[in-house]
């Protein structure tokens, strides 16, 4: 080679070099602009809301390092009403995935920055493609809802874009876990992805769902209302029982949710994951012996027992705070995870009603989708009597969960504590409706109804003839509870495995369960249930 080639061939080099580092400038400038959101103003107005950024709530929820963005430089072709002078990389949401706790996730984070958040045809695209790949790769699908809704300026298309997402949260139901974090506006037909997903954490202030805003109530109904009042998390966490978990802060919603994906298996043919056994303890669960108060209409907490018997007292309670008269949440035992399902004798005295029923019927279906074991511990009156319960549906309702314990086919296991009367007995996770392992304290009470209203049926005319009518009550009263207010009529017909000590519980319910992990049960083939909605 000669002097003058070699020097050919070093210019050719360089000036490869410098377009190839002007490309490279070039993507970083663009990275540069899509990571600004919709500018310095509009994050400042996010923030003094005392909101976190779309991009700040991603890092906090991933590993450090494992977020892998898709679609950063997507934008819409939209030109009605201006929009065309407002077109932003990544079009309002970043999508991507990485790991929680080494788990891989799939995330979308609403950037309400741009366009309010607002869902268009590109915007909702890029959701769409998201959920196809969790749903493809077995991954839960995790959501940030902060949105103004559908883009106005989009027209039709931004509610094709809802409808585009609605048709993958149902598909992906019972495939893979989803969970929607609000952390803004989540208002009008948009609510109903979230509504649709498994679980809603929302976030005290901050956050606020609804399907027509105060202006729309107070034009159509009169009413005067408050975003907070409307759809609030205080309001959805405590009246509606939309919401499932919520934080104080963002920072604390984030935290609930990798908790709560702790339990859960990343789809519906893995088993949910098992932590290290070697530390684990119940915890004083020897002072469960006492806990029953002598007078059986006393009341007493159930979380009480449930945190005895859980691994290291942990309890994630889901919907705390509605239709309080039963408690469902996670925990573990000895490592694996299971679903709890406990009546509450503190609240109504543990009585189901139309919320309670449906609050345990869908936890159980979520549970059984994802091959979660369910525990349930029962202290149950019957069913809550009254006109308001009737008119609304309490048969409708009730039914929800006899079909969901009788639909599912994971490990099933049941403490009795004290009373499980009539209807609610055969509801509450009994035998009769496929349960595998069932359990009753000695001071169990099974029967058709307590002593009170039993002797007051069948010996009306009786009792209407005594002199001494007082008497005669008590003394029926106390033959009746000698006989049924106990576990063994129950335990001689083979309708409890057996008759425990409250001490022995968590070591019984931990015996029991093993074996039931290798449970098969096959049911016949079909489209699917009709389940009383
Ligand atoms: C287009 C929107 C938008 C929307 C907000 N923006 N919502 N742009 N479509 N739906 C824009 C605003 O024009 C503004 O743009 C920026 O986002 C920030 O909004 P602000 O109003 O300044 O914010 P704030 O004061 O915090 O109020 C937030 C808000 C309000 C309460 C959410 O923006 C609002 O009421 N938006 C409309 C909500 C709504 O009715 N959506 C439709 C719901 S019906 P600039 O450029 O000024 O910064 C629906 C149907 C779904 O969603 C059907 C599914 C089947």
């Amino acid at each position: 080679m000669n002097m003058n080639s070699e020097l050919t061939e070093n210019r050719e080099l360089l000036l490869k070099k410098g377009k190839t580092q002007q490309k490279a400038e070039e993507l970083l400038e663009k990275r540069e602009v899509a990571l600004q959101s919709g500018g310095e103003k509009a994050i400042q107005k996010q923030l003094e809301k005392g909101k976190l950024t779309a991009r700040q709530r991603i890092e906090l929820l991933l590993d450090p390092g494992s977020f892998v963005e898709t679609n950063m430089f997507v934008r819409h072709k939209n030109s009605n009403f201006g929009l065309d002078k407002k077109k932003f990389y990544t079009d309002g949401v970043i999508t991507g995935f990485g790991q929680v706790n080494g788990k891989l996730v799939y995330v979308y984070s609403q950037d309400f920055t741009i366009l309010g958040g607002s869902l268009g045809e590109a915007h909702a695209k890029k959701i769409t493609q998201l959920m196809d790949q969790a749903v493809q790769n077995g991954a839960p699908i995790i959501g940030f809802n902060d949105s103004g809704g559908a883009r106005i300026q989009e027209g039709a298309s931004s509610l094709a874009g809802y409808g585009d997402i609605f048709i993958r949260n149902v598909r992906a139901s019972g495939i893979v876990p989803q969970i929607s974090c609000i952390v803004g506006p989540s208002a009008g037909g948009a609510v109903y992805s979230p509504a649709l997903t498994d679980f809603i954490v929302m976030t005290e202030d901050t956050s606020y769902m609804f399907v027509t805003g105060p202006v729309v109530v107070k034009a159509v109904t009169g009413e005067e209302t408050s975003f907070e009042e409307l759809g609030g998390a205080s309001t959805h966490s405590t009246n509606s029982g939309i919401s499932h978990l919520v934080g104080s802060d963002e920072i604390e919603s984030i935290e609930l949710i990798k908790v709560l994906l702790s339990y859960l298996p990343s789809n519906n043919l893995e088993d949910p994951p098992l932590k290290d056994t070697s530390t684990i303890n119940g915890y004083e669960f020897k002072m469960l012996n006492d806990i029953i108060p002598d007078d059986p209409q006393e009341p007493y907490d159930m979380r009480e027992v449930i945190l005895r018997i859980v691994d290291k007292g942990n309890f994630l309670e889901l919907q705390k705070k509605w239709a309080q008269n039963i408690i469902i949440g996670f925990g573990r035992l000895n490592g694996h995870p299971i679903g709890i399902v406990a009546n509450q004798p503190s609240i109504l005295a543990g009585a189901l009603d139309i919320n309670a029923s449906i609050k345990a019927a869908r936890f159980i279906r979520f549970c059984d989708s994802f091959n979660i074991p369910i525990i349930t511990f029962v202290d149950v009156p019957g069913f809550l009597p009254g006109l308001d319960q009737e008119h609304n549906g309490i048969i409708k309702h009730g039914a929800k969960l006899i079909f969901a314990y009788a639909e599912a086919t994971v490990p099933k296991l049941t403490v009795i504590t004290r009373k499980a009367y009539g209807g609610a007995y055969i509801v509450m996770g009994s035998k009769h409706l496929a349960n595998d392992i069932n359990f009753a304290w000695p001071t169990a009470e099974i029967a058709v109804m307590g002593s009170e209203g039993a002797v007051q049926i069948i010996y009306r005319r009786d009792l209407a003839a005594a002199e001494d009518k007082e008497e005669m009550l008590l003394n029926l009263k106390n033959d009746f509870a000698k006989e049924f207010n106990n576990p063994y009529l129950a335990a001689e017909r083979g309708y409890i495995d057996d008759v425990i000590l409250p001490s022995e519980t968590r070591q019984k319910l931990i015996a029991s369960l093993w074996p039931l992990l290798r449970k098969r049960e096959r049911r016949l083939n079909k489209k699917h249930g009709n389940i009383p909605l």
